[in-house]
């Protein structure tokens, strides 16, 4: 089969022919239609010092996919062949405290798809039965493809009420712009979305924003301003990653404000903590998605909403056949894109 893959420790990937993966007891193979590419592809891509200290080649990499079941263990009847199914790209060992809580996105040994297992980014996937997501005969391959990072965005955006709530998302990324969306369709009054790119921002803007704040020119209290605000934002969802976003974010907070944190910083920050004991700020750490309550919430989001639905589908600007995967990487590295997708079918 087709799979790209790191060979070696060191930049760059290969397009090359593997074995096609069998299934154990337990596992379903997926033929993948989709992938979409995230920023955890380009850093394996560039092999930089986070991908030197956790990758073990030779991997197939990705993680971000849709496809059709096309193999099914002995052991599974939860999943049909034939299906078409997204997949979970956390692999968490069953047997830890939070695990046995039914805590999974929390396993203290979570394994993920394409980083420390081979991933999706081949014709075909092997997965645990446990991590398939069986989608509707007719779903949008696209669409499907970003269930993953959509998780991301709906399990942020969900974790504090939002309802006539004025939220402040930093950073207009795929998963920013999907967040966007969800807090419009959930209830919130504003949504106000900032980034360094007015490209992304438009993204944002089209995904149901209110209002969109270049922080290049502006901080943020230019959209407090702009609204009316006086007291600041009730939730705030940072998805840059980046420092300055968040101490413009804790500044913008009204009292008794919460956070919740799903960017990645490249290194430690220092952060006002002051600010955060005197203006007692909740802030949470998000990461992956709930299993599975994010993505039953994600698919009944979807089913009854198709403003929500296009929204979602707005977000992926750019399609590349898989042959052509070095374009796709450009054009995610470019930052004048939404998600780009790769088409393994
Ligand atoms: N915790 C998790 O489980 C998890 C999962 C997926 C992604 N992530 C992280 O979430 C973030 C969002 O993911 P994505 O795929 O949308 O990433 P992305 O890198 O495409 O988007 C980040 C955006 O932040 C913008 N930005 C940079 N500086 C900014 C600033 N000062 N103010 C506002 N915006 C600024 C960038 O221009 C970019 O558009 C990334 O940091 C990613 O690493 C975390
Ligand atoms: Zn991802
Ligand atoms: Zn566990």
């Amino acid at each position: 089969m087709r799979a790209l893959v790191k060979d070696t420790a060191g930049p760059g990937l290969t397009l090359t022919e593997r074995p096609e993966p069998r299934p154990g007891p337990s596992d379903v193979r997926i033929r993948v239609l989709r992938a979409g590419l995230c920023g955890t592809d380009l850093h394996i891509e560039s092999w930089d010092d986070w991908a030197a200290s956790t990758l073990k080649p030779p991997l197939i990499v990705g993680h971000e996919f849709f496809g059709e079941v096309v193999e099914v263990g002995e052991d599974v009847t939860s999943v049909k062949v034939g299906q078409r199914a997204s997949g979970e790209g956390h692999v968490v060992c069953g047997e830890c405290r939070n695990c046995r809580a039914g805590l999974r996105q929390m396993c203290i040994r979570t394994q993920s798809i394409g980083v420390n297992r081979d991933g999706a980014f081949a014709d075909y996937v092997v997965i645990p039965a446990s991590n398939v997501w069986v989608q509707p005969d007719d779903i949008d391959p696209d669409v499907g493809a970003v269930f993953d990072p959509f998780g991301n965005a709906t399990h942020t955006t969900l974790m504090f009420p939002l309802v006539g709530e004025d939220v402040l998302i930093t950073g207009a990324g795929p998963i920013g712009v999907m967040a966007a969306a969800i807090a419009r369709h959930i209830g919130a009054r504003y949504v106000v979305v900032t980034d360094v790119s007015d490209y992304r921002l438009g993204l944002a803007k089209a995904a149901g924003a209110d209002l969109v704040l270049n922080v290049t020119d502006h901080g943020i209290a230019e959209a407090q301003r702009r609204l009316g605000m006086r007291e600041g934002f009730d939730v705030g969802l940072e998805m840059s990653g980046n420092p300055a976003a968040v101490a413009d974010l804790i500044a913008n907070m009204n009292h008794g404000g919460r956070i919740a944190m799903l960017g990645l910083p490249k290194d430690p920050y220092p952060v006002d903590w002051g600010k955060i004991i005197t203006h007692m700020l909740t802030i949470k750490g998000v990461y992956g998605r709930e299993m599975y309550d994010t993505w039953y919430k994600m698919s009944a989001m979807l089913a009854t909403s198709p403003v929500l639905m296009d929204a979602v589908r707005s977000v992926i600007t750019h399609r590349f056949p898989a042959e052509r995967w070095q374009e796709a990487f450009a054009a995610a590295r470019s930052g004048e894109c939404g998600k780009v997708v790769l088409d393994w079918s």
